[in-house]
């Protein structure tokens, strides 16, 4: 048995979530490797290959494949990342519903009014920690477009509540408690809107756009399961925390975005003069793939079956290294250069590219709100690049490699900001 199967890779894995995964693998020169995690045989998996058959619903499936603490914070239980086959399709269907392109011009719209007013409020402000003021401000515009009633007041609250679930799974101690007591809040306020909602269609009349029609509170309200029957509230609270939770988490792509801009004068420069739709594009993108965000997912094997000449047992846990395929050398050209210009004129393919997960967005557990991050990701910049000016005071902008998920340490922070519209 080879040592890295026998030796437990829970804390090495704890200590370097980014890159250990696919360091490890190219020091053995092979995509698949087997060894332990929690005491668990665990099979892990880099490349665009490797996405290829992950992302296969014959091959895996995801049901008992998340570890609990994921369950216990981030992704609530019972939700549709813990689904499979038909039931995982349909519920599936109803996140896309959410995604047509009037839904998304409504969000993109909501969330250049909340920018423009942030901007004039920072305008009168000694410094603004840019982390939380764009996750306030996201967090605003989804309530907003979900049909989320949150009085100005209890912004910061709501917003605390929903980043702690993020900032959880991976910490030890008091970031993680917090992000279980964040967890049983969110979930009941959650559910609570739900029950309003389903009490708020009783009392109307029907709609004339029928059950898909409304906010997105409503669409999950009113959706029915395979089985026929409304989801439990607690259960249809959790996919509406699905939708909130990862839109605010955006709030760290921009602050990526801030440092991308911060680091790259002469990126700042081009999006500020040149009004190229392909450039904002390019940029985000490269954002999205360079910095670390969600180092891996978790599947289980569905059956018996080869693979590159390694066996997977029924059953098996196995880990997709994200971070590392979006770092892999064979696909990109010096993968750890910030460099936009790889995305002109490329459309990067459904496994190559997967910082929101890969494959198919109706078929497969592929991110359903990356249409939407990108969305929000480019009012951002161009509110960064073309709506305000600010300076960047000296601050610790380093990103720690031991920190799931990665933010810069002081979380961004800008001065003498100015409204230049
Ligand atoms: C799934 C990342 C934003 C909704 C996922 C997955 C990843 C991911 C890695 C898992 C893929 C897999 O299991 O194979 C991100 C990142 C985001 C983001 C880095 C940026 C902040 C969003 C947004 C939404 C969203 C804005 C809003 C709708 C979902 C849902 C799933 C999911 C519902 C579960 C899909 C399924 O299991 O079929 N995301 N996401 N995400 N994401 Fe996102």
């Amino acid at each position: 048995m080879r040592l890295m199967e026998r030796l437990d890779s829970t804390v090495p894995l704890a200590a370097r979530p980014y890159g250990l995964l696919s360091s490890r693998a190219r020091r053995m020169n092979r995509d698949v490797y087997d060894t332990r995690l929690l005491l668990q045989k665990t099979t892990c998996m880099t490349g665009a290959d490797a996405a290829r058959v992950f992302y296969d619903p014959g091959l895996f499936v995801r049901a008992g494949a998340a570890p609990r603490r994921l369950s216990l914070t981030l992704f609530g239980e019972n939700g549709v990342q813990s689904l499979d086959g038909e039931r995982h399709r349909a519920r599936k269907a109803m996140f896309m519903s959410l995604m047509a392109p009037d839904a998304r011009d409504e969000l993109r719209d909501i969330a250049s009014r909340f920018w423009r007013e942030r901007i004039r409020e920072w305008e009168g402000r000694g410094q603004v920690v840019l982390y939380n003021g764009v996750s306030e401000l996201l967090c605003q515009a989804v309530c907003a477009w979900t049909g989320v009633p949150v009085a100005e007041r209890n912004v910061p609250a709501i917003t605390s509540l929903l980043t702690a679930l993020i900032d959880a799974p991976a910490a030890i101690g008091p970031r993680y408690l917090r992000g279980r007591a964040a967890r049983r809040i969110a979930d009941r306020w959650a559910a609570g809107h739900i029950r309003r909602a389903r009490a708020d269609s009783a009392a109307e009349a029907p709609a004339a756009d029928g059950p898909d029609g409304g906010t997105a509170v409503d669409v999950i309200a009113s959706y029915r399961d395979t089985d026929g029957r409304l989801l439990p509230p607690d259960v249809a609270g959790v996919e509406l925390l699905n939708v909130l939770r990862p839109t605010v988490a955006v709030g760290r792509f921009v602050v990526f975005a801030a440092l991308a801009l911060h680091e790259n004068p002469q990126w700042r420069h081009r999006l500020a003069t040149e009004d190229d739709p392909e450039l904002l594009e390019a940029f985000v993108q490269e954002v999205r793939r360079f910095y670390p965000f969600f180092p891996m997912v978790a599947a289980r094997a569905a059956r018996d079956f080869e693979w590159h000449g390694h066996h997977f047992p029924k059953g098996r846990r196995v880990l997709l290294d994200l971070q590392g395929t979006d770092h892999d050398p064979r696909l990109w050209e010096r993968p750890d250069q910030f460099r936009p210009e790889r995305f002109m004129g490329r459309e990067p393919d459904a496994h190559s590219m997967i910082p929101q997960g890969g494959g198919d967005h109706y078929d497969g557990h592929r991110c359903a709100g990356e249409w939407i991050t990108k969305d929000l990701m480019k009012v951002s910049v161009t509110a960064l690049t073309r709506w305000m000016s600010y300076s960047v005071p000296p601050q610790d902008l380093r990103v720690h490699p031991w920190r799931a998920p990665a933010i810069p340490k002081s979380r961004f922070i800008v001065t003498q900001v100015t409204d230049t519209r």
